[in-house]
């Protein structure tokens, strides 16, 4: 048994490329068969020509596959990246990932195994936003998070985080600590064993079930309805409560009305 792996991401400068190609060395190391795909470019020629960096590693990368939604509905599981830009995710990926709203409406991207890694020029400059917001993502499809965690002495010594390894480029660029490339090689034998207990599992029981978040327009209708009924029923139920306070309220009124009524006449 084997699993199928896709690695897709989107580098500039070569960072996220090197965590790229670790990641797929240690999915690989478990027998997984796995496609390494970068998303395609969006900026223009001359923007990439404005640093030199990322002219020598787009001209460097050119003969890698180019990502299509294809490789995500092959694939029994999933590893993204990216640069973080300004604490989130690079553009270039989040165009990929919006192209695949077809396959999401057909369950294709649901139950699969996934995680993520990310690359940012400082410690503290938004790696863990990066990470948690393409998390918002796979939460979307019914996608399993597979998370480094604190399960390997690997994430410790490339700087502990459990969300995804993290490449802290600083001035040096795309030549990455070794630590940080063994919790990327850590995380894709992690991702594809994981991969694989699911896929063991799912044969005994039948495999996963079909999900198409649209299919049954008519069980959502009344889904919506339901749901709207039982605001009405919370909306008695508080007026109910109301008017009991209400009459609470008076009731002591009256009590202490006729306190006082009481003490006047003693
Ligand atoms: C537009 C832009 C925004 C960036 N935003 C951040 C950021 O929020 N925090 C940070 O630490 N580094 C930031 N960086 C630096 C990159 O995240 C960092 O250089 C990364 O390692 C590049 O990965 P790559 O070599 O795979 O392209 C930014 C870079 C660019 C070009």
């Amino acid at each position: 048994m084997s699993v199928k792996i896709a690695v897709v991401y989107y580098s500039a400068t070569g960072a996220v490329h090197a965590l790229a190609e670790a990641l797929a060395e240690g999915a690989r190391a478990t027998g997984a068969e796995v496609r390494l795909r970068r998303v395609a470019e969006l900026a223009s020629d001359a923007a990439i020509d404005q640093n030199p960096r990322w002219r020598r590693h787009a001209d460097a990368t050119a003969g890698v596959g180019i990502a299509t939604v294809d490789d995500l509905a092959w694939a029994d599981a999933m590893a993204f990246g990216t640069p973080t830009r300004f604490g989130t995710p690079a553009a270039q990926l989040k165009q990929f990932i919006d192209q695949a709203g077809g396959l999401w409406n057909e369950g294709g991207l649901a139950d699969k195994p996934v995680t993520a890694f990310t690359s940012a020029y400082n410690r503290h400059g938004g790696n863990e936003a990066t990470l948690l917001s393409l998390a918002n993502v796979f939460y979307h499809w019914g996608a399993l998070i597979v998370p480094p965690g604190f399960t390997d002495p690997a994430v410790y010594a490339a700087g502990g985080n459990p969300y995804g390894t993290s490449a802290v480029t600083g001035p040096s660029g795309d030549d990455l600590q070794p630590a940080v490339l063994d919790a990327a090689r850590y995380q894709g034998r992690r991702l594809a064993r994981t991969a694989l207990r699911w896929q063991a599992g799912a044969a005994l029981t039948g495999g996963a079930p079909a999900h198409a978040p649209n299919a049954d327009a008519d069980t959502n209708a009344e889904a919506d309805t339901n749901a709207e009924a039982d605001t009405n029923a919370e909306a008695d139920t508080n007026a109910e409560a109301d008017t009991s306070a209400e009459a609470d309220t008076n009731a002591e009124a009256d009590t202490s009305a006729e306190a006082d009524r009481a003490s006047q006449t003693a």
